[in-house]
């Protein structure tokens, strides 16, 4: 190999280095936030600090909120809420020119439930031809998206909504109907109930079809609703050894990663993540995986999370160079 050559080399490897960011954590746990968009740069940096025991987030669109949640940090999922954003091109290129670490694609959000309690509001058949013109080809597409049906709401409206949505599938494609690559769900309530919705959805996608291999099950917005703190720690402490232990759930996001001012009515305060000065709620230390973890009850979040992110590429830079002086 001739020096020039070499030299040549060396700088493709610096300047892939440089250009690449640094892969998406590595961290391959089922635990993620559905990300509302708190601002407060602390709590986003306790999220994303180093034992943190999330790898992911969605945010219920196809846009990362980069600003607050560096790419390199948790593999995003984007997600297609209702038609208009199902049909638009602008939301298909905003999600084919995400990281490589995107991979899984959510479709319509609680097409069962209204739009005035943040569903979609659409008919199965809508969404069934719908899905099949806009969703199914991202499978197809140079990036090979894995992608969902539809998450109804945790309810017999919600099984009743798959059921028909399934039937108008068939209708359109009666070879192949909506073809999908996991499931997600959402549930709000109490662990008998999060253990019952997600047998059935099992039941109704796996057990009594014949598919060689299950779908898995990613279940995108969990909470228990307007109960007091006790009574909300004790049912997530229940519900994350079930789920890590559940073969056929592959992610989770506890709703919600906020503090307790920004919780909605319906769900009430006891669900959120972080108190109003920043601290971590005891529901929010037992998230981030306790004690055991480095985490504790009122524990803030400190510092720029980009910063950290940047010495890392700066120490790799540093490294570099030296290489490559020493071999020109
Ligand atoms: C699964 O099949 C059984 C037997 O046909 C049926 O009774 C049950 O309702 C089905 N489960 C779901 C969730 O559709
Ligand atoms: C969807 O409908 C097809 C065709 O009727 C049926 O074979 C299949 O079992 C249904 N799938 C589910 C998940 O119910
Ligand atoms: C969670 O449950 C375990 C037993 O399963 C118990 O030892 C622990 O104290 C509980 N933690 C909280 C925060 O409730």
């Amino acid at each position: 190999m001739s020096k020039t050559t070499s030299r040549r080399n060396l700088l493709a490897i610096l300047t892939i280095t440089l250009l690449t960011p640094p892969t998406a954590s590595q961290k391959n746990t089922k635990r993620g936030i559905a990300y509302l968009g708190d601002t407060h740069s602390a709590d986003n940096n306790l999220l994303l600090s180093t034992n943190t025991p999330l790898s992911w987030y969605y945010n219920w669109s196809p846009n990362p909120a980069s600003q607050q949640i560096p790419s390199e940090s948790l593999a995003f999922a984007p997600l297609i809420h209702g038609l208009d954003e199902a049909s638009s091109s602008s939301v298909s290129s905003a999600i084919n020119s995400l990281p490589s670490s995107s991979t899984h694609l959510l479709s319509f959000n609680e097409p069962d439930g209204t739009t005035s309690s943040g569903g979609s509001s659409i008919s199965p058949s809508d969404a069934a031809r719908s899905y099949i013109d806009h969703i199914v080809p991202y499978r197809t597409s140079s990036r090979k998206w894995s992608i969902s049906h539809p998450s109804t709401t945790g309810s017999p409206n919600g099984l009743d909504w798959l059921r028909q949505f399934n039937a108008s599938c068939y209708d359109i494609d009666g070879e192949n109907g909506c073809p999908t690559d996991f499931i997600a769900a959402h549930w709000y309530g109490n662990f008998d109930g999060l253990a019952a919705w997600l047998g059935t959805l099992d039941e109704f996608y796996n057990k009594n079809q014949s598919r060689e291999t299950p779908l898995k099950i990613w279940v995108t917005e969990l909470a228990l609703p307007q109960q007091d703190a006790e009574a909300t720690v004790s049912m997530m402490n229940q519900s994350l050894p079930f789920l890590d232990g559940l073969d056929y759930v592959e992610k989770y996001a506890w709703f919600g990663a906020f503090r307790t001012g920004d919780a909605n009515e319906w769900t009430g305060d006891a669900v959120a993540l972080f108190d109003n000065g920043g601290g971590l709620t005891e529901l929010g230390a037992l998230y981030m995986g306790g004690e055991a973890s480095g985490y504790k009850e009122g524990q803030k979040g400190e510092g720029a999370s980009a910063g950290a992110v940047l010495r890392v590429n700066g120490a790799l830079l540093a490294c570099m160079a030296v290489f490559l002086v020493m071999c020109m």
